[in-house]
């Protein structure tokens, strides 16, 4: 998510547990001790809500970043990639410091420093890792990377961490020691999601709740829209957003627009109108906690079809009042929309990267074509279409 995004997926190779042993064994000279894998997401509903203490809704992809690993007793951390150039990259954990522009390698280097610093026992290590999570593409491939290593350490450290604790300390990482000022979503869905289910987390005293959404019962089909624009949350734009919400949070008295409930929208929007710019980002978020809320209610209710129009409100609150969307992903939601979608949204920080589409299981192929088509119309490099099983979180393979 971030300039620092390098490990490349590796993609054209098999993607296996026993590919990235073998990888390791190529690299190393031996045998890892395990094998554990973290996936990619897409988020549902709930955008820019997390670092204003609200709900999200994300879920697992199918995709893997996998790590093979073993530890070592001489406090020497070694650091390889199938995806990234430069070969082993071996660092001393006693000599680890936050620095921004450490390349891929700083997200697990970012683990271990966190990991010590919360005073656990951790010590060096030998990390191989191979993943098919795209980068850049709004799909999380940076908490991958880190929640696997902090699994990886988790296991071969005999921490006894649970998923959310390594999903704090994966934010810890990012946040300290990569410098990248992310909320707390990623990190727990590459951790907690579960297979057939979205995750429900409500991002202030992260209580967690898994949704079934079982799309192919129901004859519905989640497809991701991979824009190919790459988005770039390291650049300010994030960081301003989340600035210019907690500028809104102070003006209106409260701990975090979390706090302002939706019925008392008007007044907050009243008493911010000598800031529209402000205004406008409260508004996206507490509308934006509503449709997490009303999502909610409808998945239970068995009415999966009728959170589509509640996903396409979310996109136009993104583009218009937060102000995070590009021609690409309003391409791609405009089109899917009208080739007969459900619903449709960017999803993730915005900038580029990826728009989800809700669609009838039978109307997936021509809303593919009338996205890629449009695509080519409008001069854009082809997007890259696939579909999204909600998936496990992290686990040990080996
Ligand atoms: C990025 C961040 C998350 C979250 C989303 C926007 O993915 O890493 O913490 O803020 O953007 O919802």
């Amino acid at each position: 998510m971030s300039a620092h995004e390098a490990v490349t997926p590796t993609a054209a190779r098999e993607h296996s547990a026993a590919r990235t042993e073998e990888d390791f064994r190529a690299v190393y000279a031996a045998a890892p001790a395990g094998v554990w894998a973290a996936p990619g997401r897409v988020n549902l509903i709930g955008e820019h809500t997390d670092y204003n203490d609200g709900f999200v809704m994300p879920l697992a992809l199918p995709h893997t970043t996998l790590a093979a690993a073993s530890a070592r007793t001489d406090g020497v951390l070694r650091l390889h990639s199938g995806g990234a150039d430069g070969g082993v990259v071996e660092l001393r954990v006693d000599d680890l410091r936050p620095a921004p522009d450490g390349g891929w390698a700083a997200y697990p280097a970012g683990i271990v420093w966190a990991m010590r610093e919360a005073g656990l026992p951790v010590g060096g290590a030998d990390l191989h890792y191979d993943s098919v999570v795209p980068t850049g593409a709004g799909l999380s491939s940076s908490a991958a990377l880190e929640v696997v290593t902090a699994l990886a350490l988790n296991d071969l450290y005999a921490l006894g961490l649970a998923p959310q604790r390594l999903a704090q300390l994966a934010q810890r990482a990012e946040n300290a020691f990569v410098g990248v000022p992310c909320g707390i979503m990623d990190q727990t869905a590459a951790a907690c999601c579960t297979d057939g289910h979205a995750l429900f987390l409500d991002t202030r005293d992260l209580t967690r709740r898994q949704v079934p959404f079982d799309l192919a019962g129901e004859g519905l089909r989640l497809l991701v829209v991979d824009t190919r624009v790459k988005h770039e949350l390291g650049d300010g734009a994030y960081a301003e957003r989340r600035a210019g919400c907690e500028r809104g949070a102070r003006a209106l008295g409260v701990r975090a627009l979390r706090d302002v409930p939706y019925a008392h929208l008007p007044e907050a929007l009243e008493k911010l109108s000598g800031e529209p710019v402000v205004q406008a980002l409260v508004r996206h978020i507490v509308t934006e906690n509503q449709r997490v809320e009303e999502v909610i209610a409808r998945l239970d209710a068995g009415r999966t079809r009728a959170i589509g129009p509640l996903l396409s409100a979310g996109h136009a609150s993104l583009r218009d009042d937060f102000k995070i969307s590009c021609a690409e992903l309003d391409l791609a939601v405009d089109t899917a929309n009208a080739a007969g979608a459900v619903g449709a949204r960017m999803t993730g920080g915005g900038f580029g990267g990826s728009a989800i589409v809700l669609v009838e299981e039978a109307d997936a192929a021509a809303v593919t074509t009338a996205v890629t088509d449009a695509f080519t119309a409008a001069g854009h490099a082809a997007p890259r279409v696939f579909t999204a099983v909600p998936s496990a979180g992290a686990r040990r393979l080996k």
